[in-house]
C-alpha cells in the first residue's frame, strides 16, 4: 500500500479545498443540475481513492439536493476514518448503518464505503450505477497502462481534481531546487501499486486518451498556494519531498538535508495540480 495517513489527508484538506478550480467545478455542477431536473431522484457519485472523504466534503454543498456517494479505497483504516469524519461533519445524522444517511447544507447525502483495490478491480467499480465518477489527488499514482484501461472502460462523466502536475515554486528559491525537483519527479514515477506511476504526466495522458475516445475534456490549474498560514503543511511537504528524494539515491544526503533545513522554513510555495472534467459524447 502507498500508505496515506488520515492525519496527512486531514492536514492537506483545507489547502485542497481552496485550490480547486471553481469555474470547472461550476460546469460539473450545471451538468448535474440539468440531470437532476431532467431525471428527478438521487444523483449517484463514485469517488475513486476516496481516502477519508475529503472530495465529498468539498463537493456536496454544490451538488443537487439528493446525493448518493460510494467512497472507494483499498485502505480499510481510511474508510473507517471517512465514516468518522463524515459523522462529525454532518449537520444531522439520519442513520449510521452500513449506509450512512446525513444532512449537510440542507442536502440529503447517503454514503456507502467500498473497500476495493482499484489496481485490479477498476472494471467492477466503473460498472456501478453512477452519474459521475470523481477522484481527488489520485490519478498521479496510477500507471499509463492502467490509465489506458481505465479510459477504455470509462463510459460516464469523470471529474477529477488535484492531480499533481510537477510544477513547483518555493520561495525563497534555493540553488538545489531543480536537482531536488527532478529527483522528486523520478520518485513520483515509481510504482505506487499500479506499475510505474504516470506521476506529473497523468493529467495530460488522461486528457489525450479520453479525447481520442471522443470525450469532451476540459482542464484547469488548481495549485496549492501555501504561505505562513500553512506552516505545518509546508513543513510536512518539505520533509516528505526530502524523504522521497533520499529514496531515489539521485541526490547526495548532504544536499537533501541542506535543502530540507531551508525548505521547512520556506515563506511560500506553490504546488501545481490539474483538475479535469471529461464528458462522453452522448452525455
Ligand atoms: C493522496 S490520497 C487522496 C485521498 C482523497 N481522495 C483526498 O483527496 O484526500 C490517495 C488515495 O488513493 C488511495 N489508493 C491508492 N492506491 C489505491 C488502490 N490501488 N486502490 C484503491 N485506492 C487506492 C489511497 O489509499 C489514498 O486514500
Amino acid at each position: 500500500m502507498t500508505g496515506f495517513s488520515a492525519q496527512w489527508l486531514a492536514l492537506r484538506e483545507p489547502a485542497d479545498h481552496r485550490a480547486r478550480d471553481i469555474s470547472l467545478r461550476e460546469r460539473v455542477v450545471q451538468d448535474l443540475e440539468h440531470l437532476a431536473r431532467a431525471r428527478p431522484g438521487v444523483i449517484k457519485l463514485v469517488d475513486l481513492g476516496s481516502g477519508s472523504g475529503s472530495n465529498l466534503r468539498a463537493l456536496a454543498a454544490h451538488l443537487p439536493d439528493h446525493q448518493h456517494w460510494t467512497l472507494v479505497d483499498y485502505d480499510p483504516a481510511l474508510l473507517d476514518a471517512a465514516r468518522i469524519a463524515l459523522l462529525q461533519w454532518a449537520d444531522e445524522v439520519r442513520s449510521d448503518n452500513t449506509t450512512l444517511s446525513l444532512i449537510k447544507h440542507n442536502k440529503h447525502i447517503s454514503v456507502d464505503f467500498l473497500c476495493e483495490d482499484l489496481s485490479s478491480n477498476i472494471q467492477a467499480v466503473l460498472e456501478k450505477p453512477a452519474d459521475l465518477i470523481t477522484a481527488a489527488a489520485f490519478f498521479d499514482l496510477v500507471a499509463v497502462g492502467w490509465l489506458e484501461k481505465f479510459c477504455h472502460l470509462l463510459s460516464k462523466p469523470l471529474y477529477t481534481v488535484l492531480t499533481y502536475n510537477g510544477q513547483e515554486t518555493w520561495r525563497p528559491s534555493e540553488p538545489t531546487d531543480a536537482e531536488m525537483l527532478n529527483a522528486f519527479h523520478a520518485h513520483q514515477q515509481t510504482d505506487k501499486g499500479f506499475g510505474a506511476a504516470a506521476g506529473p504526466t497523468a493529467a495530460l495522458v488522461m486528457q489525450k486518451l479520453l479525447e481520442t475516445r471522443g470525450f469532451a475534456v476540459s482542464t484547469a490549474q488548481s495549485p496549492w498556494k501555501l504561505d505562513s498560514k500553512d506552516r505545518l503543511l509546508i513543513e510536512q511537504l518539505a520533509l516528505g519531498s526530502a524523504g522521497a528524494v533520499l529514496e531515489t539515491g539521485l541526490v547526495s544526503v548532504e544536499t537533501v538535508n541542506a535543502w530540507k533545513l531551508k525548505r521547512v522554513q520556506a515563506e511560500t510555495c506553490e504546488i501545481g495540480h490539474t483538475d479535469l472534467y471529461a464528458r462522453p459524447r452522448q452525455f
